[in-house]
């Protein structure tokens, strides 16, 4: 039991955050040649000549240059089993970024210190906090010229309303960056160009002389200016406050130049918290637990396109998971045998015996699991709360030139529809074979049409339509309605739940008019 125990404290499972471009793959790589998982850093993706990064490896991502799908990457760091969670940075692909957050325990929050907290990191910032995710924060760049660290901090604190600790401060930037003071160690980090490894300077305190010694007359003055200012800011970190998402420890560095990612991974596997408990239909499951549970957060297929395989990825939330094992599979409501399971490391997969909560693993699916599904061996009922889904903001319907690809076209669409990246409507009147697709962000679409000539064969053309919302109608009660006044059409989501598709909010508000008792839910849960 208490080798048990020891694993599961071992695990750490975090996910990076971050505005596009603001170097979320380029820190990923560092992190992993840190953490010995890869033996040379990739080039950024999408160049010519030039090596894919480690997490992104589809072949769109690679032409496109963006990140679309979130891989999960395991290595070891200091006596730690690190899972590291890589997330989608464009907005269009935020539903598969919000749940991975759902199986991360803390976030690294990434910012470029020229371009502070970006629309992005923001909504993702509301998605952590909404969890009180704990976070800690990465100001990149640091060898272009920026914004002041003070600044920086600001913008994080008004704009979050989240207060920052500053565990590092920086000596100079861009051209002029000489490295690193931890406040917390009393440690100078010195680095330069084409080495990854600091030269360290022990000091007594900030304002130790050997600190002028080494990086000169100008810098040193800026340096204690600023660093006077914020000694009498801020106070002393406060972890609890921290494991509570109110305050984030801060540091600096350059992910190109591999500066102060080291710094970040040490303090990193200081503070970030062991695999948390999440909440269930029948109460919670967590670590402490000595049955297995855990639930599906993403649906990855065709990884390997010669094997036409799909991938549940789940999130083990209690107890220790062993290949062949049987589960009680809760929405089917039967037992299911997971035989045959994966760890990833972008397209590289090794086959995993065990498992322990904090780890994810990729189940070989045939088709039994969808997102939000729960599975465990306790013989109660262990049923995760469900995961968000959002009302897609673009609609469209599909059409194919060869109408022998029919069947090859719905494979494609349920694949895509069971991964959570679309969802489909129909119109009751016309029915499945002519469905109306819905996105949250026009690249998902974009996704879909690529995907379904590269993986299946099939060319396909969408056509536009007016709507822009979903909602999902019941009465006082609950109950479902299919029928509202003011001749609102309603349609159906893919459970056959009535929903109607709107234009825009002035319809909404006069749908809401027009049927004052009727309640328009965001979501298809039945508990929102
Ligand atoms: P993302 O995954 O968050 O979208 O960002 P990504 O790592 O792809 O980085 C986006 C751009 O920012 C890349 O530039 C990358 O080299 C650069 N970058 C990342 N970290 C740093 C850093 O610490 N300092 C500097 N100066 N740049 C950084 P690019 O123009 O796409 O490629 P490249 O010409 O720089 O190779």
């Amino acid at each position: 039991m208490s080798e048990y125990r020891n694993e599961i404290q071992k695990r750490r499972t975090f996910a990076i955050i971050s505005h596009p471009d603001a170097g979320k793959t380029t820190i990923t790589d560092k992190i992993l040649l840190l953490g010995g998982a890869i033996q040379e850093a990739g080039e950024v993706k999408g160049k010519e000549g030039s090596k894919a990064a480690t997490s992104d490896w589809m072949k769109l991502e690679q032409q496109r240059g963006v990140s679309i799908t979130s891989s999960v990457m395991q290595f070891d760091y200091r006596s730690l089993r690190v899972n590291l969670l890589d997330t989608p940075g464009h907005k269009d692909f935020g539903e598969d970024t919000y749940r991975t957050l759902m199986a991360a325990d803390s976030a690294a929050m990434l910012i470029d210190a020229a371009k502070g907290v970006e629309p992005q990191t923001r909504k993702l910032y509301e998605v952590c906090r909404l969890r009180k995710l704990p976070i800690f924060t990465f100001a990149n760049k640091m060898d272009r010229e920026g914004k002041s660290p003070l600044d920086l901090i600001d913008d994080v604190q008004n704009t979050l309303e989240m207060d920052c600790y500053p565990v590092t401060w920086p000596v100079g930037m861009g051209a002029l960056f000489k490295g690193l003071y931890h406040r917390l160690e009393h440690k100078l980090l010195l680095y330069k160009k084409g080495e990854s490894n600091p030269r360290i300077v022990q000091l007594e305190h900030w304002s130790d002389p050997k600190l002028k010694e080494e990086v000169g007359e100008d810098l040193y003055s800026d340096f204690i200016e600023e660093i006077e200012l914020l000694e009498g800011a801020v106070t002393s970190f406060d972890r609890q406050a921290f494991l509570e998402g109110k305050i984030s420890p801060m540091t600096f560095g350059s992910a190109k130049f591999n500066w102060g990612v080291d710094v970040f991974l040490d303090l990193f596997s200081e503070h970030s918290p062991p695999p948390q408990g999440r909440p269930t239909m029948e109460g919670s499951a967590g670590p402490e637990d000595n049955f297995f549970s855990g639930f599906v957060f993403k649906i990855q297929a065709n990884m390997d396109k010669r094997h036409r395989d799909r991938a549940a990825f789940i999130r083990v939330c209690s107890g220790k998971f062993e290949r062949g094992m049987k589960v009680h599979h809760m929405r089917l409501g039967r037992e299911i045998r997971l035989s045959y399971a994966n760890q990833f490391m972008a397209q590289d997969r090794e086959t995993v015996d065990t498992a322990y909560a904090g780890d994810i693993v990729g189940i070989n699916d045939t088709g039994n699991f969808q997102i939000g599904d729960s599975v465990t061996n306790s013989s109660r009922s262990v049923t995760f709360k469900d995961l968000p889904r959002f009302s897609p903001e673009i609609f469209g319907r599909i059409s194919i030139r060869d109408a022998l690809k029919r069947k090859q076209l719905e494979k494609g669409i349920q694949q895509l529809v069971d991964e959570g990246s679309i969802q489909l409507f129909a119109d009751p009147g016309i029915g499945w074979q002519d469905p109306i697709l819905g996105v949250v962000g026009v690249l998902q679409f974009e996704v879909l049409l690529f995907r379904l000539e590269d993986e299946y064969g099939v060319q396909a053309k969408l056509e536009n339509l007016p709507y822009t919302l979903a909602r999902w109608p019941v009465d006082e009660t609950g109950k479902r309605l299919s029928t509202l006044n003011g001749n609102i059409k309603t349609f159906r989501d893919r459970e056959e739940n009535p929903v109607v598709l709107l234009k825009g909010d002035w319809e909404l508000a006069w749908a809401a008019r027009e049927n004052p008792k009727v309640n328009f839910k965001f979501t298809s849960l039945n508990d929102q």
